[in-house]
């Protein structure tokens, strides 16, 4: 069993690896509880929405690879949350289906991944994940909502994230290692701020 998670997950090695760690995805739900429906974007095996559907009455997930969405909806049976849990295979730049889906606010989680390098050779702009950061924000933000969450790789300065608006970043780090970044952008937010938090497999040690 992967320690990133408490069960024995379905999904292929790329999902695992891409995967956000349970710890993570429950603290993200919890920061997320006061919604009441949620769409992630590019959702995988949908590992961040089955800890949002524990919190959040309503969680779709969207994500363009069949075999994934398979995966997702077979995840929520685990995590028994497949109640309030929906995922739609589809691509996340489509107008026509965001024009579709509604919700209180959007997690992001596009491929950061450099094409044909080594998997942890992540990329450092925002018009270079698949899809890119950029447009999957303007699209959010025409058809959905403005209150919008971004996990992104740790070579993301704050600068690069504030290009897509004030946001409030939380550097992730997992056995005292920076992983990645998840940033909040919310309307009401006046500055961009950033602050570290520490994860073991037990759980968040500190902020
Ligand atoms: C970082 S992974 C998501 C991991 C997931 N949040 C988890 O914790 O299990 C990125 C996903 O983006 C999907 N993807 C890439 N391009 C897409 C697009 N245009 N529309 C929807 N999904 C896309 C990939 O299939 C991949 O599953």
């Amino acid at each position: 069993m992967d320690p990133k998670y408490s069960k024995d997950i379905y999904g292929d090695k790329d999902a695992y690896y891409m995967g956000c760690p349970e710890i993570v995805s429950i603290h993200l739900a919890e920061r997320l509880s006061e919604f009441e429906s949620a769409i992630e974007l590019c959702c995988g095996a949908g590992m961040i929405c089955v800890q949002l559907a524990k919190k959040i009455d309503e969680v779709t997930g969207v994500d363009i690879r069949e075999r994934r969405v398979n995966n997702a909806r077979k995840n929520a049976k685990l995590y028994r949350v497949s109640e309030n849990t929906k995922f739609l295979i589809g691509d996340a730049t489509d107008e026509e289906l965001l024009k579709k889906l509604s919700a209180e606010v959007v997690v992001l989680e596009p491929d950061w991944s450099s094409v044909g390098s080594k998997k942890d050779d992540h990329v450092s702009n925002i018009k270079s994940t698949q899809p890119r950061s950029d447009r999957l924000f303007k699209l959010t933000k025409r058809y959905i909502t403005e209150n919008i969450i971004f996990r992104a790789p740790k070579t993301f300065s704050k600068e690069t994230l504030r290009e897509l608006g004030t946001c409030e970043i939380e550097n992730v780090h997992w056995n005292d290692e920076l992983k990645f970044k998840i940033a909040y952008y919310f309307p009401e937010l006046e500055e961009t701020t950033e602050k570290d938090i520490h994860f073991d497999p037990k759980g968040l040690l500190e902020e």
